[in-house]
């Protein structure tokens, strides 16, 4: 029943393939890097990094693309090349929000090693699409 449903339902077969592209890399470890990190690899790579909650939790806060359910403690994450100057700044962000707002409510991520500086730089790369 399940699977049959899953057939049917675009979003699942979806979700169903992300699993699937994240277990072949996980899998795989060379195959990340054939890609150069480029396009759909670096994309489900930086997606698995904002979603899961023993990463970066972000859906706990914020509405991030099709991720769900989504928090709305902070703002939703889209348009983000219009809101920051540049990608670094968008980095520097992430590393550390209470160097340009003391009273930001988000943990910073790189300061208090939560996320490595690739992990953020993936996540940078990939928010700066959205
Ligand atoms: C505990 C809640 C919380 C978590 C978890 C969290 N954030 Fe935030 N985030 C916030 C809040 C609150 C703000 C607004 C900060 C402010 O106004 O100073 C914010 C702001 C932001 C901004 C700036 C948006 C803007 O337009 O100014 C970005 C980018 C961002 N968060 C990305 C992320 C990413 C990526 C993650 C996961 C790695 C994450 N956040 C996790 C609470 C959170």
């Amino acid at each position: 029943m399940a699977l049959l449903n899953h057939r049917s339902d675009p979003r699942a077969a979806r979700a169903t393939a992300w699993v699937g592209l994240l277990f072949l890399v996980a899998a795989h470890p060379g195959l990340a890097q054939e890609g150069g990190e480029a396009g759909v690899l670096s994309e489900a790579k930086a997606r698995a990094i904002a979603f899961e909650s023993t990463r970066g939790n972000c859906l706990a806060c914020h509405a991030i693309a099709d991720g769900a359910p989504a928090g709305n403690v902070g703002p939703p994450l889209s348009g983000l090349a219009l809101r920051f100057p540049s990608r670094a700044a968008l980095y520097a962000f992430l590393w550390d929000p209470h160097a340009s707002r003391p009273q930001a409510m988000m943990p910073p991520y790189g300061r208090n090693g939560i996320l490595s500086a690739r992990e953020l730089a993936l996540l940078t790369d990939w928010l700066w699409t959205l």
